[in-house]
């Protein structure tokens, strides 16, 4: 195997987190309804009695949210995509070990809004800087953890697009339509790649149906911290 296949395998492999805990992240383009589904599905699981550990990227740290300010701030337009890109990963870093392994050891669920797959799709499809040198970066990041399961929320990119219409765009979300449809098509790539983890979710469907949707998935993983949902 190639040394980029190699760190292919890193995200694209099976196996999860393997730990008592279990990461649960979620993807998809611009106005897909990840981030409401993550509230219902917060919501759903508060009124069960659990207790989620939520976090996002980029952010999710006090240092990953300054980071963030920097990539989304319209005013970064003379970013380049290998800054973009290692600005991805270093939140990522952060995260990983700040947060994100450290509730895992202590058995929580971790569900986290964009992970590292969204850096494959944003920038090493969206950028055009290639899935390879992502999965050697994301490697550094990840240092071995993988997503337990992923919920793709995927909608075309121009109804994406003219959800968020009504909002001040971001860096990202300012890019043209393009950019948007390569995202897409890096999505729906990774989603082949990984099928062991990756699960489709329909974005056109209403929030209530997304519920629906996401909770039945999660009943699919029959893990003891999913048991009762
Ligand atoms: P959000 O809209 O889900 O809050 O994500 C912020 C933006 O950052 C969104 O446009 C996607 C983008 N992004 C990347 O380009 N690469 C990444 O690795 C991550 C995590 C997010």
């Amino acid at each position: 195997m190639s040394a980029a296949g190699e760190h292919a395998s890193a995200l694209r492999g099976g196996g999860g987190t393997g730990g008592p805990g279990l990461l649960i992240t979620f993807e998809g383009p611009e106005g897909s309804g990840k981030s409401t589904l993550i509230v219902s599905l917060t919501a759903h699981l508060r009124a069960l009695g659990r207790d989620p550990v939520i976090v996002r990227e980029p952010g999710g740290t006090a240092i990953g949210e300054r980071i963030r300010a920097i990539l989304l701030d319209p005013a970064s337009v003379s970013m380049t995509a290998e800054t973009e890109l290692l600005l991805m990963v270093a939140s990522r870093a952060q995260l990983v070990r700040e947060t994100i392994r450290p509730a895992l050891a202590a058995g929580r669920l971790v569900l986290c809004d964009r992970f590292a797959d969204a850096s494959v799709a944003y920038q090493g499809y969206g950028r055009e800087l290639g899935p390879e040198l992502v999965d050697r970066l994301n490697a550094v990041a990840l240092d071995g953890l993988r997503p337990d399961l992923t919920l793709l929320c995927l909608l075309p990119p121009e109804q994406g697009l003219a959800r968020i219409g009504g909002r001040a765009p971001d860096r990202l979300d300012a890019e043209r339509l393009e950019f948007h449809q390569r995202v897409h098509a890096g999505y729906r790539a990774l989603a082949a790649e990984a099928a062991w983890r990756f699960r489709v979710l329909d974005a056109a469907a209403s929030p209530g149906q997304m519920l629906a949707s996401a909770l039945e998935q999660l009943r699919g993983l029959e893990h003891s911290l999913l048991t009762g949902l």
